[in-house]
């Protein structure tokens, strides 16, 4: 673990962003809890994405699907074959196991031991529905929250009457039973998914997958993730998805690397013609106008709202040694100061009295607190010095801190301090709201 997933980790338990799951149990196996400010970061990023990939564009809409199906879905999916499965290496020493993919060396890396021979370990996680567990009652929880899209084709294209090419989006759980999760929420066995599908003439295939590229690299620089921390991967041949015929993952440099956060992949006609062969119903798309009936070729673009989530995280944790506030006892050391974007940031304003031990302070605070906080994140905070107030903030990454001074009481006015620039401007309390929300896009 590097020393920077280290801090970010430490901060996230201790500001309340990420627990780790059932951890007064010792904790479960690369599960995590997202907690309160955690929640409202996740919403967030959400929100932005469906936002765009939904209001923003033409012809895209909604779903939301059962995470149970039937499945034969998984078979027809070609997630119950060899197609989903990771190669699986054992240590005969230390008994560790491994992907055999992620393994540089043919030894153990942990203890030098030799490997056994690779073995074939599917990532889909059963469960039986109904009082027998046999057989007939085995279900999965769903790997991806595409296939949910897929097997509702005919039912969006009757009921929307949308046309060729049109897209349908959704946000839900997906599972994996991952052999090597680890660095935090970058890989686990329980995640969300964001997903946009999009059905298109196979003649249109090449020049939408290269438009979904570069829609989806926008997203992030709009959000302010840093340019340099962001890049294109070509996946080769061999490395492709079973589903795949050309892909692309948008990756981020974490502290442990550049990885994938969002992959972009031409999957061709492998979805619905497998789903017409295996159900038996006709998925094909008939053009009125030019009387052809043929299977659309699907665009998807897919990425993970955890994973994501850590590097919107990491691309915003900064440290200014020595301190910024320079006001307070702890100047001296560290300060963090989350930088995050104003659609992405928890909180958006603290309400800060001066002081608290004086009664007509606290109470204009708490009034201007209440007034705002129906229309925005908004926090109050009395306790600890001013300087120490708006350190905790900081950390939070909240865009800016009202503080109610004394002045205040007599001008109706408070200061507004800008998280990043630190500087602070008088506006008047009457027109708070309508300079927030513009200073906020909102
Ligand atoms: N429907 C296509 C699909 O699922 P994928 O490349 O396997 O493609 C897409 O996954 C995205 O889902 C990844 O880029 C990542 O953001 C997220 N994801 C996949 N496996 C994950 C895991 N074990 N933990 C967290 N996120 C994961």
């Amino acid at each position: 673990m590097t020393d920077l997933m280290s801090k970010i980790i430490s901060l996230s338990k201790r500001r309340g962003f990420i627990f780790q799951s059932s951890e007064i149990y010792g904790g479960f196996g690369s599960c995590y809890d997202f907690g309160p400010l955690g929640v409202e970061m996740k919403n967030n990023i959400k929100k932005a994405w469906w936002e765009e990939m939904t209001r923003s564009k033409e012809n895209i809409v909604g779903l939301d699907a059962a995470i149970l199906m039937s499945p034969k879905i998984w078979e027809a999916s070609g997630h119950l074959t060899a197609g989903f499965a990771d190669e699986l290496v054992e240590c005969k020493k230390c008994h560790h196991r491994f992907r055999k993919d992620f393994l540089e060396e043919s030894e153990c890396p942990d203890c030098a031991g030799s490997l056994t021979e690779p073995r074939k370990f599917n990532l889909m996680m059963k469960t039986f529905v109904g009082p027998l567990e046999d057989e007939a009652s085995c279900a999965y929880l769903r790997a991806e929250t595409c296939q949910g899209i897929y097997v509702n084709f005919l039912n969006v294209l009757n009921s929307s009457r949308l046309k060729i090419p049109f897209g349908i989006a959704q946000i839900g759980k997906a599972f994996r039973n991952e052999i090597t999760p680890g660095n935090f929420i970058y890989r686990t066995r329980e995640f969300e998914q964001m997903e946009l599908q999009w059905f298109c003439h196979p003649k249109e295939a090449d020049d939408f997958f290269q438009y979904w590229k570069k829609e989806r690299m926008k997203w992030y620089l709009d959000l302010g993730v840093k340019k340099e921390n962001l890049r294109f991967r070509d996946v080769e041949k061999e490395e492709l998805a079973h589903y795949a015929k050309a892909a692309t993952d948008i990756e981020y440099k974490f502290p442990f690397g550049w990885k994938e956060i969002e992959g972009i992949h031409n999957r061709g006609e492998w979805d619905l013609s497998n789903h017409s062969k295996h159900s038996g119903e006709d998925l094909r798309y008939f053009d009125e106008k030019k009387k052809e009936k043929y299977f659309p070729h699907i665009i998807e673009t897919s990425v993970g709202a955890d994973r994501s989530f850590l590097a919107f995280l990491v691309d915003a944790y900064s440290e200014v040694k020595g301190g910024r506030t320079k006001t307070t006892e702890a100047a001296k050391e560290e300060e963090i100061v989350l930088k995050l974007g104003k659609k992405i940031a928890p909180v958006k304003l603290a309400v800060l009295p001066l002081v608290r031990n004086k009664p007509e302070l606290v109470k204009k605070a708490e009034e201007i607190y209440k007034s705002l906080k129906s229309d925005f994140a908004c926090y109050y905070d009395e306790v600890g010095s001013i300087g120490r107030r708006y350190r905790r903030q900081d950390e939070i990454g909240t865009i800016f801190c009202l503080t109610v001074d004394f002045d205040s009481l007599e001008k109706d006015d408070l200061t507004v301090r800008d998280r990043d620039t630190m500087k602070q401007e008088r506006i008047k309390i009457n027109d708070l709201a309508e300079v927030l929300k513009e200073k906020l896009g909102k």
